[in-house]
C-alpha cells in the first residue's frame, strides 16, 4: 500500500513559490512506486499531475485528484567509445548538479545549460536551451513508460520530435508518456558552443579566446545570476513567454517602424523576436502589479514579490499580451504550463 499525503502542500515544489496545495501527492523513487501509484490513479479516476522540479510550471492554488513526484536518481555511463560517452540519467536529478558532475567526470558538451532550474526529467518536455544549445542537441534518447501500452519504451531522439521550446511530450503525445531516465550523448574531447554572441564576447572580455569547459560553465553561471532572478529568492518560471516566429515580411516592417528591434533569422522566411526587448519597449519592465511583477533586469521573466497569487500572475501575463499584441501586432505565447489547465 502506498501511502499518498493527502492535503500536500506544494509550496516549495512550485518555482514561483505560490501557495499551493495538492489533494494526494506522492514522491516516488523507484518504477515499483510509479507503477502502484499509477494503478491507485487509475482505479480511482483521479486527474494526475506528473511533478518534475516545478520549474516550469503554474500551479494553481488546489490541484485536485493526485499529484506524482519522480524522484529517480542515479547517474551511469552506458558506453564509452571514440572519445563519444552514452551517460542514462534517471529523471529525479537536478538539471545543474547533473551538469556540474558532467564537468567534473570529463564529459562535454552541456555545459552552456549551466544554471537551469528544474529536474532532468523535465529538460525534454520542452527541449530547454540557453545560449546557443538546446537538450536535443545531446540528448540520444528517452527511457519512459508508455501509460496507453503500459509497457517501458526507449524514444530516439528523433521520436521526440524536438523543436523549439517543444516536444512530442509537449504537444502531439501530451499526457502519454512519464519520463524515467534520459540518455545523452557526450564527448571527452571539448569543443566549445560560441556561436551566442553574448557568451562569446563575455568570455573574451574575461581574456578566453579559446576557453576550456569550466571557463564556459562559469562564465554561463555568472551570465545567467546577473540577468535571471534565482527562483529561491524570488519566485519564477525563468522565460514567462517563448520568443515569438514571425514572417520575414513582418519582421521587416516592424524593423523599418523600430529600427532597435531584436530578432534572428530562425528558418527560411522566418524570424524569432526577442520577447524581452517587445515586453520592455511596451513599458513593463520593473512593474508591479499586487504581488507579482515584470523583473527589473529582464522583461521576459515574471515573478512572485512573496504574496503574489496566481490569478494575478495570470491577470498580468494576459495584459502584457494584450500590449504586445496592440503595439506590435505580435502574439505571445506562455511558456510555463499552467495546471490544471485553463477551460
Ligand atoms: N532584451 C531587452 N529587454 C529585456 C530583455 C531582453 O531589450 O528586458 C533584449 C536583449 O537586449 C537581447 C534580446 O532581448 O538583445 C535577447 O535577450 P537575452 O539574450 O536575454 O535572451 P532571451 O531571448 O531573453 C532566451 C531564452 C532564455 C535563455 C537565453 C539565453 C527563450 C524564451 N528564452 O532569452 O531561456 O537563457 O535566451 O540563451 O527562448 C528560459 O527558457 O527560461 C530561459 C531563461
Amino acid at each position: 500500500m502506498l501511502e499518498w499525503i493527502t492535503e500536500a502542500d506544494l509550496s516549495k515544489a512550485n518555482s514561483f513559490g505560490f501557495k499551493v496545495t495538492a489533494e494526494r501527492y506522492i514522491s516516488v523513487t523507484h518504477l515499483s512506486e510509479l507503477k502502484q501509484a499509477l494503478n491507485d490513479v487509475k482505479e480511482n479516476g483521479w486527474p494526475l499531475l506528473i511533478l518534475g522540479g516545478g520549474s516550469n510550471l503554474i500551479l494553481h492554488e488546489y490541484i485536485p485528484g493526485a499529484v506524482i513526484s519522480v524522484d529517480f536518481t542515479g547517474i551511469h555511463v552506458l558506453a564509452d567509445e571514440d572519445n563519444q560517452v552514452v551517460v542514462e540519467v534517471d529523471a529525479g536529478e537536478n538539471w545543474h548538479a547533473f551538469i556540474g558532475h558532467l564537468l567534473e567526470m570529463g564529459l562535454h558538451g552541456l555545459e552552456n545549460l549551466a544554471l537551469i532550474p528544474g529536474s532532468v526529467g523535465a529538460a525534454p518536455v520542452q527541449n530547454i536551451g540557453a545560449y546557443g544549445v538546446e537538450v536535443s542537441d545531446r540528448l540520444h534518447s528517452v527511457i519512459v513508460y508508455d501509460s496507453q501500452t503500459e509497457d517501458i519504451v526507449q524514444l530516439s531522439n528523433t521520436d521526440c520530435n524536438f523543436r523549439y521550446r517543444n516536444s512530442i511530450f509537449k504537444s502531439e503525445e501530451k499526457g502519454r508518456y512519464i519520463i524515467l531516465r534520459v540518455r545523452f550523448l557526450l564527448d571527452t574531447l571539448y569543443s566549445p558552443s560560441l556561436e551566442y554572441s553574448a557568451l562569446r564576447n563575455y568570455l573574451l572580455d574575461a581574456g578566453f579566446e579559446h576557453p576550456e569547459a569550466h571557463h564556459v560553465y562559469k562564465a554561463v553561471c555568472e551570465i545567467r545570476s546577473s540577468k535571471l532572478p534565482d527562483p529561491q529568492r524570488l519566485g519564477n518560471a525563468g522565460s514567462f513567454f517563448e520568443n515569438p516566429v514571425v514572417s520575414e515580411t513582418q519582421y521587416m516592417d516592424l524593423k523599418a517602424a523600430h529600427p532597435s528591434l531584436v530578432g534572428y533569422p530562425e528558418r527560411p522566411g522566418y524570424y524569432k523576436l526577442a520577447a524581452g526587448w517587445l515586453i520592455d519597449q511596451a513599458g513593463w519592465k520593473g512593474v508591479r502589479v499586487g504581488g507579482v511583477g515584470v523583473y527589473e533586469k529582464q522583461a521576459l521573466v515574471l515573478v512572485n514579490h512573496g504574496q503574489g497569487t496566481v490569478a494575478q500572475l495570470l491577470a498580468l501575463a494576459s495584459q502584457i499580451r494584450e500590449s504586445v499584441q496592440e503595439k506590435y501586432a505580435v502574439t505571445l505565447h506562455m511558456e510555463p504550463r499552467t495546471y490544471p489547465p485553463s477551460e
